[in-house]
């Protein structure tokens, strides 16, 4: 699995996320080399970010983020047509914001590796409800045919059980041609079952031809 950067800015899309989102803590699990937490806290927000990649240390992920950097920038131009524009502009544009997010991750995670926890789901090491909000960018859906039903299940009720509020999760596709995901539904049925509610929302970011929804779960009131 490759490691990615996507901006602060492009988190706020993705996640719908409005100011009040931001009031309390939030989790940025499978945060990868995401400016996200170095944005927020830019922004008075607190974010920790947890990935298993962080056992790593900065400089080792600096030079992976380098050549898996170069791979996506290729496979984007290899690939044009499956991506939607709008947002960056130009291949070139996506090149510099996902290396300028990159930079800005290496750089805060020297300066505050406490907010960078190497985790790896379905696992986390925080306490039942400690977080305010999770984010989850391209790590579920995305890698489906890598993790299955059974491990997406398990990834979101641990994820659920360290939330007192939602559990966002974006894209809802697989990557590549962005298909559906066959058991997306049948997700959708055993969470119910176990209490929590789930809602597909429509937000203002769409890269990926036909990415431009989230899952959100919540446990019922
Ligand atoms: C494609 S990257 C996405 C990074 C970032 N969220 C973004 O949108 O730019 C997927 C990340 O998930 C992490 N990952 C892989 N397995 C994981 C697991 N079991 N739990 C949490 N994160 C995991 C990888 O290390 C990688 O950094």
């Amino acid at each position: 699995m490759i490691i990615t950067s996507r901006s602060f800015g492009e988190y706020r899309a993705m996640f719908a996320l409005g100011d009040g989102d931001l009031r309390g803590v939030v989790l940025d699990c499978g945060g990868g080399a995401s400016s996200f937490a170095a944005g927020a806290a830019g922004a008075g927000a607190r974010v920790v970010a947890a990935d298993p990649g962080y056992a790593h240390g900065p400089d080792v992920l600096a030079g992976l983020l380098r050549g898996d950097q170069e791979r996506a920038r290729a496979m984007v131009r290899a690939n044009a047509d499956r991506f939607v524009w709008d947002w960056y502009g130009t291949a070139e544009r996506y090149g510099e914001v996902r290396s300028a997010a990159g930079v800005e991750f290496i750089a805060d995670l020297r300066r505050r590796p406490g907010s960078y926890l190497a985790a790896a789901l379905p696992c986390l090491p925080f306490a039942d409800g400690s977080v305010d909000l999770v984010l989850c960018s391209h790590l579920l859906f995305t890698w489906a045919d890598r993790f299955d039903l059974a491990w997406h299940r398990a990834a979101i009720l641990e994820m659920s059980r360290v939330c007192r509020g939602e559990v966002r999760i974006f894209p809802i596709v697989h990557r590549g041609a962005g298909e559906r995901v066959m058991f997306l539904d049948r997700l959708r049925v055993d969470l119910e079952a176990a209490g929590l509610s789930s809602e597909i929302r429509r937000v203002p970011y769409e890269f990926q031809r036909g990415a431009d929804r989230l899952l959100a779960v919540g446990a019922h009131r």
